[in-house]
């Protein structure tokens, strides 16, 4: 009966050991999809995990911590979607070409910090698609479309222009799109700006260059 009690606890403690599941192959994307990695991280019971962190290349991309919540390295495009339990799965969205590379999980607990021995691979494939908009000379957040929603106010009217740039692993170009004017009357309910006339692109280019050794 003793025996077999041990025997119990040993498989239980043996569940329980240090570790992170990552998916058994690397995954190939594109870039502008989104992309979710499940992953699943395990420890000896008494553990209580204080901080984890998923790094792309060795360099800490998101982190979320018991104290100060969930913190971003470099791109905001990432996000941590799991917990400080046992769920470590993590979101890239858009996924960018600069986003390739190894990305490793990392946990830390009252005792020590664990991270995952084998990294998982990412490929990326396509072209990057960035869109700036600018209003009377400012910018304003990214995004293929501009929103104008009820409680737009008269400031919000002016000449708005889009800039998209497009970029591969060598060659990338820039697109511009005539200036639209917007006049924001009393009632608006909702009115979407699109960079529609851009979308042939060939009147629009403005550069197009060879970024041969350039690392996008
Ligand atoms: C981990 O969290 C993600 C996102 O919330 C969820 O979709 C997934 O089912 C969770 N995995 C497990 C094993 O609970
Ligand atoms: C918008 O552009 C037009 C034409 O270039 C110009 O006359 C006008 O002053 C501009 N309006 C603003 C608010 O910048």
């Amino acid at each position: 009966m003793e025996a077999l009690l041990l025997l119990a606890l040993s498989i239980l403690t043996a569940c329980q050991d240090w570790g992170v599941t990552l998916p058994a192959d690397p995954l190939a994307e594109r870039s502008g999809s989104c992309v979710t990695i499940p992953c699943s991280y395990t420890y000896p019971e008494g553990q209580l995990v204080r901080a984890v962190t998923w790094s792309q290349n060795k360099e800490r991309i998101v982190e979320l911590t018991a104290a100060a919540g969930q913190g971003y390295g470099k791109a905001e495009r990432v996000q941590f979607l799991g917990d400080l339990q046992h769920n470590c799965t993590v979101r890239l969205n858009p996924l960018a070409l600069g986003d390739r590379g190894a990305y490793s999980f990392e946990f830390q607990t009252q005792s020590q910090s664990w991270r995952s021995p084998r990294a998982l691979c990412l490929t990326v494939s396509g072209l990057d698609q960035f869109y700036f908009w600018v209003h009377n000379y400012e910018d304003l957040p990214r995004g293929p479309s501009l929103q104008f929603e009820q409680g737009t106010t008269l400031s919000y009217g002016g000449n708005y222009t889009c800039t998209e740039w497009v970029s591969g692993t060598r060659l990338g170009y820039l697109a511009i799109s005539p200036t639209t004017y917007v006049a924001i009357l009393d009632s608006i309910d909702w009115y979407q700006l699109s960079p529609g006339p851009m979308a042939g692109f060939g009147a629009g280019v403005l550069l197009l260059f060879l970024l041969s050794n350039l690392r996008v």
